[in-house]
């Protein structure tokens, strides 16, 4: 009886630390066995027509055996308008309009991990109301060059608050049962010649900088697929590159789920197969008839075709497809979610100068709002990302609502003519580059003198400069981040005729305020805000909330004082061509493999060195001393916050720092609090300082509360090259706490 008692207790106490220790992405192997039977049943045909789309938006199950196909949607901001089944090209239905949810530097201008979230819970859910069981989102590389034309997609300069932020959007979206495919893995952070660039880089850059985000939502977030990015890392394309898809993601993260191509960015039969890759998006030219073909030869097993599909399915059995009968029979933009996309912009809108200007005061009775930034729907165009919304409220729209109730006088003038952009055509019949935007045009006089009347006639000018989604967009990147069309020298001839003047960016990037930053009493980054952006902005100009944004990004003086130009890795030799471009050429598609091959091997090979290695975003400019017109995690509120520290110690494995926080205004208020780390006679190598714990605060006028962040060692290691691991430095820390990272209000010292 002892004996049964105690063999009873094993059984429980494995089972017990079984299930304890499973992580996230081990849950994914749940139906293995189920798996297996599935795939004994399955013809060679039929598993590789699982390993490449079936229409540009999905790839195939197996009908015979009920399972479903895998139907995909782009994100990163909202479920994307059903395209043709062969392309792009809108399908022409009436139920697919989305909520357009704040792009992805807005999303972390809220530094909320809560928003993130939510946000992914709205997407989640939209997505399913869509019939899709995969989002081409979130999009997590970091912000490298000001200039990069998918800035605004993706989320910071900062991998811990990437990382964060990926993390939560990940499990927002995976709890309304849809998953996530996390891109672009990986360095993927310039578009000019994404399809073809071999970004060189050290593997303590790759580890601490551009492979955080995707770490953490892989393998806390349980990530069930991974994009592949279009470039090269280090030799090897990133959908088949050895390193980073087998002995990272899937030997040291432990991911079980599947790999898919970004569009166009598969780019052989064996290199795919052997080097990670699950699905081949779009087309079949390698992962089709060549891998029956290859098994034929004895070049590659039936095995290593099944434990693609088993990853496949394992995602497949992980998501419950959604009926047919039941998708696509409400509109996809519901009204929850665009409760969440409103409360991401009020959270994600940076209030960059304000003396002493706003919220716009009782006496203004007339305001002029200039610039054609302020009428313009950011919710479309910049390729992939592009949301069809069931309607997007401009800036002017909120301005002029929130006004009439206050009896206030709006008048508007477009000041400049956008930026019309390239126009997406055929492809051309030369290779021609994606070229980055010329958008040097000088201001329209006539556009001019009617601006400087409004403003002469008005209290206060609304200035709305920035850009649009024809200059910032995948596929390009910026040539300089001068603000476009004219609008320095418009803002010149208004300043003259009314100095009362708050300049508002709609933007995903940064963009240089050398001339707007002294004509401006007041800035606010509005960014591209989502449908309810025009709303969140008047109600921050208004005073209606305080603004709680803070950058998650460098704002430089000039571009050329950012690590990559400074060092001149960018442009380096990168001369534009887009190997991407020429893939969907009619006649390269008409192409034989060889014959693509041999182009391809013709083509330039563009390099990207990262010399600059982690000194990227603040951590370059605060450790070269180098001034910026705004730092990371800069923004502004209407009232003060108080710091005062408590203190400082180390918990077991844990620093921690405790404070008490006081809203000393009159109103309600966000507080972002940002702890950073310096390191104090470290042997090591380290910036001046990293971000390393944040925190968004909620305060009642008046309220103090008592805050503790908490930095897990873990989170303090440092890439050695030498052992090939996580190493901790012991010895003294600074702890610099604040509201940004060069407006540090509390230090104290800690020694691990
Ligand atoms: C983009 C991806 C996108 C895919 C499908 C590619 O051009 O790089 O981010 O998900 O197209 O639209």
């Amino acid at each position: 009886m002892k004996r049964i008692l105690f063999s009873l207790l094993c059984v429980c106490l494995v089972a017990f630390a079984c299930t304890k220790s499973q992580t996230p992405q081990e849950k994914l192997t749940a139906n293995d066995a189920k798996i297996n039977e599935i795939i004994a049943q399955m013809t060679l045909e039929e598993k590789v027509e699982m390993l490449h789309s079936k229409t540009n938006m999905s790839s195939a199950g197996v009908e015979r055996l009920g399972i479903a196909d895998m139907n995909y949607a782009d994100g990163p901001f909202g479920i994307r308008e059903e395209g043709q089944p062969n392309g792009f090209m809108s399908a022409g239905w009436t139920l697919d309009s989305a909520t357009y949810f704040p792009t992805g530097s807005a999303l972390a201008a809220t530094w909320s991990e809560d928003m993130a979230y939510k946000y992914g819970t709205g997407m989640g859910k939209e997505a399913r109301l869509r019939g899709k069981d995969v989002i081409l989102g979130p999009a997590v590389n970091i912000q490298r060059l000001p200039v990069g034309g998918r800035t605004y997609e993706y989320l910071s300069e900062d991998p811990m608050l990437s990382a964060a932020l990926a993390l939560f959007y990940t499990k927002g979206v995976q709890d309304e049962g849809t998953a996530v495919c996390i891109k672009h893995f990986a360095v993927n952070n310039q578009e000019t010649n994404r399809g073809s660039v071999d970004v060189k880089i050290d593997e303590r850059t790759l580890r601490e900088i551009y492979l955080k985000p995707f770490e953490r939502a892989i393998i806390e977030g349980g990530a069930m697929s991974v994009m592949p990015a279009y470039n090269k890392v280090n030799g090897d394309y990133c959908s088949e590159n050895e390193h980073l898809l087998n002995e990272i993601l899937r030997g040291e993260w432990g991911f079980k789920g599947m790999t898919v191509s970004d569009w166009g960015g598969t780019h052989s039969t064996m290199g795919a197969m052997l080097h990670g890759l699950n699905v081949q998006m779009t087309g079949s030219n390698y992962l089709g008839q060549p891998v029956i073909d290859s098994i034929a030869t004895g070049a590659l097993t039936e095995d290593q075709v099944d434990e693609k599909v088993r990853q496949i399915l394992r995602v497949r059995f992980a998501i419950e497809p959604v009926p047919a009968d039941v998708a696509n029979t409400q509109m996809t933009s519901q009204p929850e979610s665009q409760q969440i996309a409103r409360e991401v912009a009020e959270k994600a809108i940076v209030l960059l100068k304000n003396e002493n200007v706003l919220p716009i005061k009782s006496e203004v009775k007339k305001i002029a709002v200039i610039g054609q930034n302020a009428v313009l729907k950011t919710q479309s165009g910049g390729m992939g990302a592009g949301v069809k919304a069931l309607y997007e409220v401009t800036p002017l729209e909120g301005i002029t609502r929130r006004a009439e109730k206050a009896g206030i006088k709006v008048m508007y003038t477009p000041g400049y003519k956008n930026y019309p952009g390239r126009r997406w055509g055929p492809a051309p019949a030369e290779p021609n580059p994606l070229e980055a935007a010329a958008i040097d045009e000088s201001a329209d006089p006539e556009l001019l003198q009617k601006a400087v009347e409004l403003a002469q006639a008005a209290d206060l000018v609304l200035f709305f400069g920035g850009t649009n989604k024809s200059i910032e967009t995948e596929g390009s990147d910026r040539k300089d981040i001068k603000l476009p069309c004219g609008q320095e020298e418009l803002l010149q001839a208004i300043a003259v005729a009314n100095p009362n003047i708050v300049s508002v960016l709609i933007s995903g990037g940064p963009t240089d305020l050398q001339i707007l930053e002294p004509l401006s009493p007041a800035i606010v980054q509005g960014w591209w805000n989502g449908s309810e952006g025009g709303t969140a902005l008047a109600e921050v100009l208004f005073g209606d909330i305080a603004p709680s944004g803070k950058l998650p990004f460098t704002f430089p003086r000039q571009l050329e004082d950012s690590p990559a130009y400074a060092l001149g890795n960018f442009p380096g030799n990168n001369t534009g061509a887009d190997l991407f471009t020429l893939m969907f050429r009619p006649d390269v598609i008409k192409m034989s493999p060889e014959e693509r091959q041999k182009l391809i091997e013709s083509l330039p090979k563009p390099i990207s060195e990262y010399t600059e290695r982690f000194y990227v975003g603040y951590r370059w400019f605060d450790t070269k001393v180098i001034t910026p017109m705004y730092a990371f995690g800069h923004g502004l509120s209407y009232v003060n916050f108080n710091y005062t520290l408590d203190k400082a110690a180390v918990s077991g494995d844990k620093v921690k720092i405790a404070f008490q926080l006081t809203n000393e205004g009159d109103m309600d208020a966000d507080e972002v609090v940002q702890l950073y780390v310096h390191r104090i006679d470290s042997q090591v190598e380290w910036p001046e300082k990293e971000l390393k714990a944040f925190q968004r605060v909620s305060l009642k006028a008046g309220e103090t509360r008592r805050i503790i962040l908490e930095i897990p060692f873990d989170d303090l290691r440092y890439w050695n090259e030498e052992t090939n691991a996580w190493d901790l430095e012991h010895g003294q820390l600074q702890l610099q706490l604040g509201a940004a990272s060069d407006d540090i209000r509390c230090t104290a010292e800690v020694t691990i």
